[in-house]
């Protein structure tokens, strides 16, 4: 089954063959993806954005209206790239929580970001109805296994009239543009981090990275999970034919 309720789950894309061989152990396959590689995180992270990371992730969150005092969970928190500009933003880093699969990722948050962390997946979080004003999520939206449980599950978590803001890298839609992006991530990117740290798992990291790109559903899957998961009005919006944000309230 491939469409999300009653008519079963939305899965991001399909098996990724040459990476882990069926749908059951893709989980297993993504922890220990992030858990080999949360040291170099940071570093890939800079020379794939070219710098403008944070200044980006900052500038997204405030478009989308984080505010002083709003209280934040940042699934699929990583290395705290993310929650570390809502904490700048929010002014409060009790009030932000990161939350994550990856206990590598976590112990990298944690040596960098005093905010409350918690190990657990974006389809089944470990925390009450309604304790979030915002729910972000950042370039994980390829990893969950199930669209339509993950956002059922921000739903949840949200207070109405809360936001949801997911950031992703998209397949580009013009030739052009996929072509300058398959070359750079699918190839470039790869082989320098494959250089810059000598780690063979940071190579795997980048392709992988790139095959979900290529291969992950449509934005009109995506937001139609969203709205299966109870949004009702969410928002696609695509910058550089690459870098698209999410938008939806709760009502
Ligand atoms: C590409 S990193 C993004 C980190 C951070 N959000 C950022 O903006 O840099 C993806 C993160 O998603 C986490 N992840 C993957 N699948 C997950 C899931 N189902 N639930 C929670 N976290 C997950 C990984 O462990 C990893 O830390």
């Amino acid at each position: 089954m491939e469409r999300g309720d009653e008519h079963g789950p939305i899965e991001p894309h399909p098996v990724i063959a040459g990476f882990y061989a069926r749908r059951a152990h893709h989980k297993t396959f993504v922890r220990g993806l992030f858990n080999d590689t949360a040291p170099y995180y940071d570093g890939i992270n800079r020379l794939f954005s070219l710098g403008s990371g944070a200044w980006y992730r900052r500038r997204c969150l405030l478009r989308a209206g984080l505010g002083p005092g709003l209280r934040v969970v940042d699934v699929a928190v990583g290395t705290g790239l993310l929650a570390r500009e809502a904490v700048a933003i929010t002014g409060d880093r009790r009030g932000v929580i990161g939350v994550d699969l990856s206990e590598a990722m976590l112990a990298v948050a944690r040596s960098k970001l005093d905010i409350p962390l918690i190990q657990g997946v974006a389809e089944g979080l470990p925390l009450a109805e309604g304790v979030a004003d915002f729910v972000t999520m950042g370039y994980a939206l390829r990893h969950v296994s199930d669209l339509v449980a993950t956002f059922r599950e921000f739903y949840r978590i949200l207070r109405p009239g809360g936001t949801v803001l997911l950031l992703e890298i998209g397949r580009p839609g013009k030739r052009l543009s996929r072509a300058v992006a398959a070359a750079y991530l699918g190839r470039v990117v790869p082989f320098l981090c494959g250089l810059a740290n000598g780690d063979v798992h940071t190579r795997a990291l980048m392709r992988y990275h790139w095959e979900t790109i290529e291969n992950c559903v449509a934005p009109q899957a995506i937001l139609e999970a969203m709205r299966i998961g109870g949004f009702k009005e969410p928002r696609c919006e695509t910058e550089l034919d690459l870098f698209r944000s999410y938008i939806a309230r709760k009502s």
